[in-house]
Order: structure tokens, then sequence, then C-alpha cells
């Protein structure tokens, strides 16, 4: 595939009059378009809010067309082949009369050498433009680009009897590829600091620019960093899903490719709130020994129209450029919420920025593991549920009997109790229908009652709590049944013990 260089050079020559260049890098934009111009030997102007035009290289600025509209004018009478980029312009897009003159303008360049460039962090597309406007994805620096950036740094400092570069080919590319995700000047701040700390670069600087990476991945607020502490034993029953996951540990490596697997895309969790969906997403973590990253779907898919698509580009590129990772999508219901009345979205976006992690779940090469969960499917998309999008789709019901006994002796043991002096099997009993987080909260209010009266847990402390818990599983009786009846053949059982129902509405194990 062409890059995005070479695309809009093709484009521009093509006599495409208006190009929406998607990208945060300015200055690598700018350059870009000043080498294009300098090929087909045109004049490159530049627009911002607070001077208006300038012609590169002139350095004289035009205030008379800081105003948008005036600006637009700008472009259609000026008689040059040129190009002319508007930055931060995308904010007026929402003005009618700026709209129709940029439609006057988009007909207008047809019969000109100009093309207009709109360069923006944000895709804001208003209806009527959709046409008229040719968007281009401006990639992030690969490789070769990050490579050369730092052999520039090097060569900066080469004649510095104070900085010592103790770098080999290995040592660089390892640097190199650390810095994948980040921007060219992102990277360019971050090599200058690992070359400044200690006044040395060696293979240790590795460590700081990962660091710095997970800065910026914080920064960005649509992902997180989530330093997983839970193990995989604290996750009671739930069988076939642990031995899924356990036979997917090594899937990520070389001698899994050369076997013949392929690369594990990702699984979905659907079940009932509480019984350990997003417990297992982090334990997994810990268990395959790679970090976790958590995107916030209410922000991602939810978020404010436009920034949307931008936040989710963004962040796959990040989770991609840190891979083999595990992306971690939790109770992705929510990205869908409110989608018909939400005045901070609309279903349209939402559905664009879905349909664009769908395709991209779907044909990723590189090995970012997608975990999502969700507790309700009636607010999604029923295409997320097609075959071939996860590897499976798992249904996380209700604990069975020895699945509860198993929750109770490992929050018992979490707190210091030991599990086998109290008669678990009673207290599974006692349990029917309460949820991995319902039996963990009566065993803290428990722990809490035999704390107050200054004396060791008893079995009673707990039996006593949970007749005093309605569960979940009895207020919410009809969405758990749909549930259960929505996954029957849809998903694969989480557990590998079935949950049934008796008259009285409580769950027993047959
Ligand atoms: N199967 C389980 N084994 C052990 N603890 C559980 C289990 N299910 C739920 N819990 C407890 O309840 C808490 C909340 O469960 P969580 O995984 O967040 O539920 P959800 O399925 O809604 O994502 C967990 O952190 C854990 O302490
Ligand atoms: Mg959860």
């Amino acid at each position: 595939m062409a890059t995005a260089q070479e695309q809009m050079d093709v484009l521009i020559r093509s006599r495409y009059s208006i190009l929406y260049v998607v990208s945060w890098e300015e200055d690598r934009v700018e350059k870009t378009l000043a080498e294009i111009a300098k090929r087909q030997e045109k004049k490159l102007f530049t627009w911002a809010i607070t001077r208006g035009f300038i012609e590169t290289g002139e350095g004289q600025s035009d205030p008379s067309t800081t105003d948008p509209l005036r600006a637009l004018d700008f472009v259609m009478e000026s008689d040059d082949s040129a190009l002319f980029a508007l930055l931060d312009f995308d904010p007026f897009l929402d003005d009618p009369v700026v709209e129709r003159k940029l439609r006057d303008v988009a007909h207008a360049l047809k019969a000109s050498y100009k093309t207009l460039v709109i360069v923006s962090p944000v895709l804001k597309i208003p209806d009527h433009l959709e046409k008229d406007f040719t968007v281009i994805d401006y990639k992030l620096p690969g490789l070769e680009e990050l490579g050369a950036q730092l052999d520039g740094i090097i060569a900066q400092v080469a004649d510095n009897p104070n900085i010592k570069i103790e770098l080999d080919e290995q040592g660089r590319e390892h640097i190199v590829k650390a810095a994948l995700g980040l921007t060219l000047s992102e990277a360019e701040n971050v090599f200058a600091k690992a070359l400044v700390t200690n006044s040395r670069l060696d293979m240790g600087d590795v460590e700081i620019v990962l660091a710095e990476k997970e800065q910026i991945i914080r920064k960005s607020g649509i992902l997180e960093f989530y330093s997983a502490e839970e193990q995989f034993a604290e996750i009671g029953g739930l069988d076939s899903l642990k031995d899924w996951l356990k036979k997917r540990g090594k899937a990520f490596t070389e001698a899994a490719r050369e076997f013949g697997l392929p690369e594990p895309k990702g699984c979905l969790l659907i079940g009932v709130q509480g019984c350990g969906k997003s417990l297992s997403a982090k334990a997994v973590a810990g268990l395959w020994k790679l970090p976790l990253l958590r995107l916030d779907v209410g922000s991602v898919f939810g978020g404010v129209v436009g920034s949307s698509e931008q936040n989710m580009r963004r962040a796959i590129r990040l989770s991609e450029s840190i891979a083999p990772c595990i992306l971690w999508l939790d109770e992705l219901e929510k990205g869908f919420a409110g989608t018909q009345s939400s005045s901070f979205s609309d279903a349209g976006t939402t559905a664009r920025v879905f349909g664009s992690f769908i395709t991209w779940l779907q044909e990723k090469t590189v090995p970012v593991f997608v975990i999502a969960t969700a507790n309700d499917v009636t607010a999604l998309p029923p295409e997320l549920m097609r075959k071939g999008r996860f590897d499976e789709i798992f249904f996380v019901d209700l604990p069975s009997a020895p699945e509860r006994e198993d929750i109770f002796r490992i929050h018992l043991t979490k707190r210091h109790r030991d599990a086998d002096s109290f008669d678990l099997e009673a207290l599974a009993r006692a349990s029917a229908g309460f949820s991995g987080a319902e039996i963990e909260q009566a065993v803290i209010s428990a722990l809490y009652d035999a704390f107050d009266q200054d004396r060791k847990l008893t079995q009673e402390d707990l039996l006593n709590n949970l007749h005093n818990t309605v569960p979940l599983s009895e207020t919410r009786k009809e969405d758990i049944d749909a549930l259960r009846e929505w996954a029957q053949n849809r998903a694969r059982a989480a557990s590998v013990h079935a949950v049934e129902e008796v008259a009285t509405g409580r769950k027993i194990e047959l």
C-alpha cells in the first residue's frame, strides 16, 4: 500500500480539491506538503487561526486572513498554483456559512492548480461535504523513519566527548522498536532524554523509551496500563474458560506460528454480573505475562462526535505498538448505551467507530489479544457475535455448587482464614443463586460482624449474611433467564457444571 505521502502526491496531481489529513503531527505533515510542493513546483501556504496565511519560506503572514471565511476567499482569489494547508480548521466546519463556502471552493479548485489541505487530529466531516473531502489517514512513523530520527540525534552529538554511544545494531533496533506508536516529535524527545540521562546511549535506554510510551498511553485518556495483581488461581470455577485460556498462553510465540497455529484474536465473555468476567481478563494477563491495556469503552465508542474515530485509531495503534499484549474492553455495552438519545454522541458515529474496530479485529495480524466483556447482550450490535470476529464467545453463568465452594475457599483464604475449618458444602448450599461478587461481599460482611464483636469468624456469621442477602439472581430473574436463553446456542459455557433452577427460584446443582 502507498504511504500517506505518496497518496497525497497522487491525489494532488489528479486534482482532488480538498484533502483532509488526520494526524497529530502538523510538523511532519507540513514537511511532506513542502516536499510535494517543491516537486510539483507549487507554492505552499499555511493557515492558522492566530496568524492567517503565511507562505512557506517567505515569513510574511497575512493577518487579514485570520477569519476562516476570509481565508477561504484568499484561496479562491489566489491565482497561483499552490497548496493551502489549514491547521486547526475543524472547529469551523460546523458553521453553515463555512460549509457552503467550502463547497464553492471544492468546485472552483477543480479548474485550478490549487489544493486545499485540512490538517487535524480530529476527523470531522459535515454530511454535506462528505463527497468533496478525501480523507488521508496519516500513519505514525514506522521503523525506518524512527531509525533515521535516532541516527540524526546520534550524529548531532558525535563530536561531543562527554556523551558515549554504546549501541550495536541490535541495540539500536530495540530502541527504535520501543518507540513505535509515538509521533515523530514524541520520539525525538524521548531519544534526547535517553541520551541525556547518564550521558550515554545504550541498550538500557530501551526502558526509558518504554516508560515514556507508558506515560503517553496514560495521557491519551483512552487506554490505561493495568498492572494486574490478580492471579489465575483466584478464579473459582469457570474451568472451560480457564482451560481455553491456558492453552493459548504460548500462542503468541514464533514456535506457535511455525507449528501452524493462527494468531489468537481474542474472546468475548458475556454473562451475569459479578461472576468473574473482569476478574478473568485481569488474571489472564498475569498468566500469560503480557501487558494489559484497558480501553475506556465509554469514551471511545460513545465519546464526543468526531474525536471518537480518532481515539479508536490511536488506541489501536498504541496497542499494536506494544504487542504482544492484551487489549481489554470491559463492559462493552456501555459504548452503545444511549446512542439514540445522548447529546454527546450519535448512532452514526458509534456505528462507524464500531465498524472500524470490527474490521481491525477481523483482519489484524499483530499479536494483540482482545478480551471483551459484557453483562447485557441486548445493547450489543449483533455483528459482534458473528463467527470469525472472536475466536470464542463464552457465557459466564452464576456459579454452580462446587464452584461456589471454590469461591468461598478463595475468598476465605485471601483473608487469612483456614478454609478447611468451615463447612464449605453447607455454605455452597446456602448461597444458591449467588454470584462470585455476592459471595465475596458475604464473606466481608461476616468478617465485619466478627471483628465488631471481637471474636473469631464463624460458620454462623457467614450463613447469617447469606440469609440476609437477596441475590441479584432473584431481583433480576427475568434478565438472567433471558440472557441464558440467548446464550444457549450462541455461546460456549465457561463452566463445566450447569446450574439448575428449582421451584423456589433458587438455583441448585443437579
Ligand atoms: N468466579 C469467581 N471466583 C472468585 N471470585 C469471584 C468470581 N466471580 C466474581 N468474583 C469476585 O467478585 C469480584 C467482581 O467480579 P467481576 O469479575 O468484576 O465480575 P463481572 O463478571 O461482572 O466482571 C471479583 O473481583 C472477585 O473478587
Ligand atoms: Mg466486570
